[in-house]
Order: C-alpha cells, then structure tokens, then sequence
C-alpha cells in the first residue's frame, strides 16, 4: 500500500517507520522542513541501532529507509491509499488540513487521525466525504508500543472499520476498537491512575515517593508519579483538562492544581529533569521505613477507582470486555486487565471501597458505576 504521513514529529515518523518497516511506500509532508528532515533523521538512526543490535540486517535498514520518502507539498500525498494525519492537537487546524487535503486524493483514499484527545467525528465532518475518516490513535513511542486503538467517527461505515483494523494488524499491532468519546480507552480509563494518586498526595495522606511505592507492590511497573514525570506534565495535565471538558466537566476526571502548578513551573518532569523528582539523580527507592497498612490503603484506594473506571467505560459501551482488557495491558503496560483484576479481588469488594469513599467525602468523583453490583458480574 501507500501511506502517507501527515506531521514528522514524535507520532508521524514513529507511524512512518512502523508502515515502512511493514513492506509499504510511505510519503512524509510536514509544514516545517526542520522537521521533516528531523523524522527522517530519527527513522534512520531508529533503524540503524536496530541493525547494530542485530534485530535486522544492514541491507534491510536501508531497504526500509529508502521506502520513506518526503514531500514538500501536501498535495505530494495525491496517490496515496491510506493517509494518517499526525500533526498539531488542535481541532481548526485538523479540519482545514483535511479539508485541503480531499482536494487532492482519490475517492478511495482512507483519511485518518492520530488525535489522541479530539473528536474523531468533528474532523470527519470538514471532509466532503466524511464517511472515509477514521480515527487511528498509536502510542508512544509507535515503533514499542503494542497497541493501536481505533476509532470510527459517527460517519464511518462498518466495513472501513474492519478493513482499517486489518491493515493495521498486518503492521504488527494489536487494535481495539473504541467509541469515538473523550479519551477513547486508555486515555480514559487510565485518568484515575492519576489524578486519585494527586487527591491522595495533597490531601497529605502520604508522600508521592509512598505512592508510587504502593502501586509498584501491587505489580505496576511504574508509580504514578514517576510516570507522570516521563509522560510530561504538561502532556498528561492537557490530556486530563481535555477529558474534563470534553465531558461536561464529569466530577471523576476533574484536573489538579497541583499539576497545573508544576507545568507552570516549568517542571515537567524527566524532560526538565525536574517533576515530582529530580533528575537524573533521584529514585523512587524505598526508604524503609513504610507503614504497610498505609501501602494497602493507597494502593486498594486507587485499583478499586481505576477497576471502577473500567466497568464505567463497559456500562456505557466505549469498547467490548475484551478490548478493554487488551487496551490497558498492551497500552499502558498494566499488570493484568481491569475487569478481571476486579473479579479477582471481588467486585462487592470494589463497590465497598467506592461506597465507603463516596460516604465520606460525599463527591461525586467516588460514585460506583452501576456495572459493580449488576448481578451478571
Ligand atoms: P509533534 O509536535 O512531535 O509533531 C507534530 C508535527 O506536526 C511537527 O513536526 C509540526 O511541524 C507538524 N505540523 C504542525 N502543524 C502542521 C500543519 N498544519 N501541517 C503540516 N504539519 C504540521 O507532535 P506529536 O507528539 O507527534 O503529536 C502529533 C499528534 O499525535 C497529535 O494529534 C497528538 O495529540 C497525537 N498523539 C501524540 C502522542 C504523544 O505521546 N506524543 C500519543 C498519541 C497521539
């Protein structure tokens, strides 16, 4: 097939790579020359360290490079089959470079999107032929990351769906298919991870070095700290605001000043080397001095509001059992699927712990999802 990339940033040459590396030609346009010839940059190195660590030979990094080519004008992208949009997160922007870019594609062309918090049917909706967007969301880094979610706008036929999820197994992924609703899966249901482990710390229960202990016990690779500090604050701060707003200011993904503050800080996280640690010195070592009641107490706290989360998102079909499960092992790296961590540790359990967290701080934040106590779980 052809492909054609739209943005050479972080998302667009990791896609890029990956489409290439699964035998197809791919054709890069990015509005910034710089960048284009940064992705270009970064593919080749990607390839060569993959070559120098023996994953493939020499000839077979050069044959992929040489199946990347760059174009300076969108319209560069005319005979392409498939087009994955991966530039700037901002909804007029998206609809207009759509929009142009109908202009010079065939009818039969597939139009995606690798939004990670935008409306998939609103960007469907600047297109003449709506019914050929999809929504078509890697993560990061898109050459490791196991897991694509996909989303099909309002405007998309059923077919497309299944022929877009075929193609993108055929890159070597694994997809699931999500409502096209804020946060999409992952995004979603991974919010609490977050923002219960940023009520505890500043409500003082314990520090964020506790936290991100408690979480590891329980079989996460990373604390929630730690992995707010990788992700960028001022990424994983946007990402939660969007949730919030996009969903009418739901209670549950309500963002932190806490964070806010660090991004207007400047305190990022690894990339500033200053977040909640410091860099590159700093560990989330234990101290050995830890309460393990305190342990229990966070880590029950957080699994039962993200376990909560994830019944959430099957009540309201967002995506099937099954993908749910797959979304947060394969996406986020979680230990074990939601759903079935929750039958493990019984769902009256759950429902206690959300029950008993709403009772006391009488938020709407902590109520159970009906899908806790439906007798069919
Ligand atoms: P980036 O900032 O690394 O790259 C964006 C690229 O788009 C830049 O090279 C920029 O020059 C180019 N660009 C901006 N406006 C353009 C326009 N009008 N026409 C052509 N090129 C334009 O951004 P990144 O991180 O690669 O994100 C791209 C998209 O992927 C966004 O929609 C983002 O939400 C989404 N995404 C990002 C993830 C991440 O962790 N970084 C994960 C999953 C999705």
């Amino acid at each position: 097939m052809k492909i054609g990339i739209i943005g050479a940033g972080a998302m667009g040459s990791g896609i890029a790579q990956v489409a290439a590396m699964a035998g197809n030609d791919v054709k890069i346009y990015d509005a910034n020359d710089v960048a284009i010839e940064q992705g270009l940059n970064s593919i080749r190195q990607n390839l060569h360290r993959l070559a120098e660590k023996g994953k493939i030979s020499i000839l077979r990094a050069s044959e992929i490079s040489n199946k990347i080519t760059a174009t300076e004008r969108l319209h560069g992208l005319g005979g392409c089959d498939l087009i994955i949009e991966a530039i700037i997160e901002d909804l007029a922007v998206k609809k207009s470079i759509f929009s142009e870019l109908e202009m010079s594609v065939t009818e039969e062309c597939i139009l995606a999107t690798n939004t990670s918090s935008l409306s998939v049917t609103a960007i469907a909706g600047a297109c003449r032929l709506a019914e050929r967007v999809v929504g078509i969301h890697f993560f990061n880094p898109a050459t490791l990351m196991p897991l694509v979610e996909v989303i099909p706008a309002l405007q998309t036929p059923q077919y497309l769906t299944e022929k877009v999820v075929k193609i993108i197994e055929s890159w070597g992924k694994t997809v699931v298919v999500a409502k096209d609703t804020p946060g999409f899966i992952v995004n979603r249901i991974a919010r609490p991870f977050y923002s219960e482990a940023l009520r505890i710390y500043d409500e003082g229960i314990a520090d964020f070095r506790t936290i991100d202990n408690a979480m590891r016990a329980v079989g996460f690779k990373m604390g929630p700290f730690e992995l707010m500090d990788l992700i960028g604050h001022d990424v994983n701060y946007a990402v939660t605001e969007s949730v919030w707003k996009a969903t009418y200011f739901e209670p549950r993904y309500k963002p932190s000043v806490t964070q806010k503050r660090l991004v207007e800080a400047g305190f990022l996280g690894r990339k500033t080397e200053q977040g909640f640690y410091q860099y590159p010195t700093q560990t989330i070592e234990n101290n050995g001095d830890i309460n393990s009641d305190l342990l229990k107490y966070i880590s029950n706290r957080i699994l039962a509001i993200l376990i909560n989360e994830a019944y959430d998102a099957l009540f309201w079909n967002i995506a099937t059992k099954e993908d749910i499960e797959t979304a947060m092992t394969k996406g986020v790296n979680y230990p074990k699927g939601l759903l079935a961590w929750g039958q493990e540790i019984r769902l009256e359990n759950v429902a206690k712990t959300m029950n008993d967290l709403h009772e006391k701080y009488r938020e709407e934040r902590y109520r159970a999802s009906p899908l806790l106590t439906d007798k069919r779980f």
